[in-house]
Parts: C-alpha cells; structure tokens; sequence
C-alpha cells in the first residue's frame, strides 16, 4: 500500500470511479442501487450529493469510504484500488486518511468531548497524552475548547455535531465523507457546521463529499451531483 503522501502522485485524482454497482438481497428480489455510477473528484475539492431518499446516497458514501464493497465496477483511491484492499488495510486507511460524520454522531455519550475526539487517535497509533493534545487542538478549531471535558451527553445537537466533525478532523484526514451532517440540526446550528466545513476545506485543502438534504449546503460546495436511477449526474 502507498497511501502516504510523500509517495502520491499529485496528479492522481482523489476519487476515481468507474461504473461502479451495488445491489442488496432484498426479502424478495434484489435490490440494485447503484447501476453504474462513474466521477472524478480531484484533491481539494468539494462536493455535494444529492438525490431523492432511497436513491443511494449512503451507500455510495460508504463504497467511497471502504465501509462497503461495491458489486461491480472500479474505485480508485488516490490512485490506489480499494476493491484490492484488504479489512486491515481499508481500516488503517480509514483511521489516517478519511474522515466520518454522519448524520446521528455516533459518538460515546459516556465519554467526553475530548476523550471521543482523542480515541480516534489513539486507535491510530498515537500515543495517549499526544493524542489527548491533537484532541484539544482539534476541538479548539471547531469552537468546543469550553465544553472539552463535558459529557456528550451534556452537550447541545449543535456542540455534539461540531464533536463529530472534531473526531473525524483529529487524524487530518486527505477527505471528509459527510452524510447529513447538518440533517439533525437548526437553522443556527446548522449554519455554524456549513461555515465551519467551508472554511476546513478552504484553509486545510481537506476535500469533502457531502450528501445533503440542506440546499444552502449543497449550493456552497464548488460540484454538485444528483443521484437518480442509480447513476451518477454532475449539475
Ligand atoms: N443492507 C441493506 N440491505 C438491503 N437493502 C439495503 C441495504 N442498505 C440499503 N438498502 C436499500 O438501498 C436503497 C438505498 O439506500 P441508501 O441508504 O443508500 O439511500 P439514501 O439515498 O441514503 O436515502 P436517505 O436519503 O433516506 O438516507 C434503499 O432502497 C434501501 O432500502
Ligand atoms: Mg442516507
């Protein structure tokens, strides 16, 4: 594996796929999702995805993030291909060179903001008092360094979120992969998560995908895509 940038060629594209499939047995026939789906997302950029609920935008999320294999076609990775990949070498991909935020965080409630934005780096190598400050910093940058060691539990929907995005920045990944990131938020809240993702992208050249329901998101990423009929078109 070369998944190390002194090694990438920078000209390679972050993303390449190619006719990419993914059907699911369903309780009776099977249920295709994706029916060839093809794009090329360059490093640094940003993109939002689109399309009616049940169209696949999950799905396609996870092929891109290794947490899904796709039944046919070819995905590229910085060059790499991730259908070669294997579990141990898609999860040490995952941990240094892609972050998660999903809709509902999926963070540990019983734990602090801190200690679950530090986890992260501490599953990735990082030992833990090293991790505990890249863990601070991180929370710093997305205005949480108040509420650092209080419970997820006692945090707002909004702080929570912005710990999501914390954990999934702690590792400076190449690429967030969002999935509704402001789906569960207010207007307010919501907003302070869009500027925040713009201004990561903007200042970090970390790319993003983003499925989003949220139009004001979606218009501020610099490509859109509609997933319809299981394909894939630019807008
Ligand atoms: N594990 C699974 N087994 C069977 N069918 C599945 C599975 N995962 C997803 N599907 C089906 O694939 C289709 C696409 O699901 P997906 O979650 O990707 O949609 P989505 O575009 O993210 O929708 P939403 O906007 O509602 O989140 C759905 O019809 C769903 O029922
Ligand atoms: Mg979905």
């Amino acid at each position: 594996m070369n998944f190390f940038p002194e090694r990438q060629n920078a000209r390679q594209p972050l993303y390449s796929l190619r006719d990419l499939t993914k059907e699911f047995d369903g309780p009776g026939e099977k249920v295709r999702v994706l029916h060839g789906v093809s794009a090329e997302i360059q490093m640094g950029e940003s993109v939002a995805v689109v399309g009616a609920s049940g169209s696949g935008k999950s799905t396609l999320l996870h092929i891109l993030g290794t947490l899904a294999k796709p039944g046919g076609g070819e995905i590229f990775f910085c060059g790499e291909n991730l259908r070669a990949l294997d579990a141990d070498g898609a999860a040490r991909l995952r941990n240094e060179k892609m972050g998660f935020v999903f809709q509902f965080h999926h963070l540990l409630p019983e734990f602090t903001a801190l200690e679950n934005v530090a986890m992260q780096a501490i599953i990735g190598g990082t030992a833990r008092s090293a991790a505990l400050k890249k863990a601070k910093k991180t929370l710093e940058q997305v205005g949480l360094a108040q509420r650092a060691d209080f419970n997820v539990g006692m945090l707002s929907g909004g702080e929570r979120q912005r710990t999501a995005i914390a954990r999934a920045l702690v590792q400076k990944p190449m690429v967030l992969l969002a999935d509704e990131p402001t789906g569960d938020l207010d207007e307010k809240n919501g907003r302070m998560v869009a500027d925040l993702l713009m201004q990561l992208n903007a200042d970090q050249e970390m790319s993003m995908i983003v499925v989003t329901h949220n139009p004001e998101l979606a218009g501020r990423m610099a490509r859109r895509f509609e997933l319809k009929s299981g394909e894939l078109y630019e807008q």
